[in-house]
């Protein structure tokens, strides 16, 4: 997969791409993850790229004509063509299932703004989604799309050491995942469940299964509505 990313600020993404999986990721090939600054594409001296909104207001909009240049640039730099996304908190809301469909893409263009949002002629003419990765307001798009970055480059083949890890993944199964433990069996008088050193793989995978359920109706009940048809839950869960 190769993932474009616009930015103001390039150099806030050094560190997460850097790091862990994602740097692992790019070096194994998995994934390309290419950088431009919008304000190399400016055309004044003062390289602005925010101005006053139409109709009064506060704050500023990014300007078109930077981001349309930038666009068209970074776009020609592989022929295969991309989904283009917006970060922004009009979007809609990011979530797991988002994320496997955006994996199952060849290439990704996402845009990060900055100020009180994008002229509404970038949304439109560069056919681009919006994407929200929660009801708050950040500074800029850049940490929203480092978050779809990461949620996305760990579900390709070959990102995890493990292949089964993103299986088990909270919210892949629409249910959060079951709590786990590790060496020590006991930790300050807690002791690990019995069952889990039972060795019995299909009761535990049952026990897990209940701990999930029963984690996700006291903290995330909205995903168990959302996915009551898919889980087939049953009364004694
Ligand atoms: N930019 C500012 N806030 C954002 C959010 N919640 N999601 C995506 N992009 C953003």
């Amino acid at each position: 997969m190769r993932i474009d990313i616009l930015t103001l600020f390039p150099e806030m993404f050094e560190s997460p791409l850097s790091h862990s999986i994602l740097a692992r990721a790019q070096q194994a090939g998995v994934v390309d993850i290419v950088l431009t600054n919008i304000r190399d594409f400016t055309t004044d001296s003062y390289k602005k790229v925010d101005d006053k909104p139409y109709g009064g207001g506060p704050g500023m909009v990014m300007m078109a004509q930077p981001v349309f240049d930038c666009f068209e640039h970074v776009e020609k730099l592989s022929p295969q063509k991309g989904r283009v996304i917006l970060l922004t908190p009009q979007g809609q809301k990011f979530n797991q299932t988002k994320a496997v469909k955006l994996s199952a893409e060849k290439r990704l263009i996402l845009i990060s703004g900055r100020y009180e949002g994008f002229d509404e002629r970038i949304r439109i003419g560069l056919g681009a989604e919006q994407i929200s990765i929660g009801d708050y307001v950040l500074s800029g798009g850049e940490l929203a799309a480092m978050v779809v970055v990461d949620a996305v480059v760990r579900l390709l083949g070959g990102a995890l050491g493990d292949e089964d890890s993103a299986k088990d993944d909270s919210f892949s199964e629409g249910l959060l995942e079951y709590p786990q433990y590790t060496r020590p069996e006991v930790f300050r008088g807690m002791k690990v469940p019995d069952i889990l050193l039972s060795g019995d793989h299909g009761k535990i995978a049952e026990w897990r299964r209940q701990r999930a359920v029963e984690r996700t109706k006291k903290t995330r009940p909205d995903l168990l509505k959302e996915n009551q048809n898919t889980l087939k839950i049953t009364e004694g869960d």
